[in-house]
């Protein structure tokens, strides 16, 4: 417990789904290369998870309503980007203006999937795992924040934003 109580404190943010404590737990960089989650199916390769994690290709537009939602992808908590209409943008990550231009649609699924897995020292959320959270509700005990097609929805738009 105390432990526990230790490594919250240290903790960058807590969300009411997931909180992104920077912790013992994250996973050095070097233990990614190639990798898999057998729970939730993909394979990391690198720096990126190449395939899909659906047979759905990713709908850009639901992949934006994500990203602004306040209760689903809380994106706009830490990042800012070109969202004209949304007020309060976060601060504390950089723009998501030009991500797509920054990265390829694996080396951004592997960052939604699980950020500490990219970044060790990240406090974004990891979108898609199911264990490893720390102080979360039972009802969010084991299930990941985002469904895998919400994954790909999402990839879809951050892949639109060239500049
Ligand atoms: C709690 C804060 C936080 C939240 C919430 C968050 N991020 Fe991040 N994100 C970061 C930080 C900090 C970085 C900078 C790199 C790092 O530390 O891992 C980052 C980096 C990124 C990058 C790489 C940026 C680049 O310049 O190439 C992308 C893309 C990204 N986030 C997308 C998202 C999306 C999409 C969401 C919502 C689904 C989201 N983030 C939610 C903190 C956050």
């Amino acid at each position: 417990m105390k432990q526990r109580l230790r490594q919250a404190k240290r903790g960058a943010c807590c969300l009411a789904w997931v909180c992104c404590a920077s912790s013992a737990s994250a996973q050095p960089a070097s233990a990614s290369a190639s990798a898999s989650s057998a729970a939730l199916g993909y394979e990391v390769v690198g720096d990126a998870i190449p395939n899909p994690l659906t047979g759905v290709p990713g709908d850009a537009a639901r992949g934006r309503a994500i990203v602004v939602n306040r209760q689903l992808g809380l994106c706009l908590l830490c990042h800012t980007g070109p969202f004209p209409d949304e007020r309060f943008q976060g601060t504390l990550a950089p723009s998501l203006a030009g991500a797509g231009a920054r990265g390829s649609a694996g080396q951004l699924r592997l960052r939604l999937v699980d950020a500490r897995r990219v970044n060790p020292a990240s406090f974004m959320p990891a979108y898609y795992r199911a264990e490893g959270h720390m102080q979360v509700g039972a009802a969010w005990q084991g299930k990941p924040v985002f469904s895998a097609q919400q994954v790909e929805d999402v990839v879809a738009f951050l892949q639109t934003l060239r500049e």
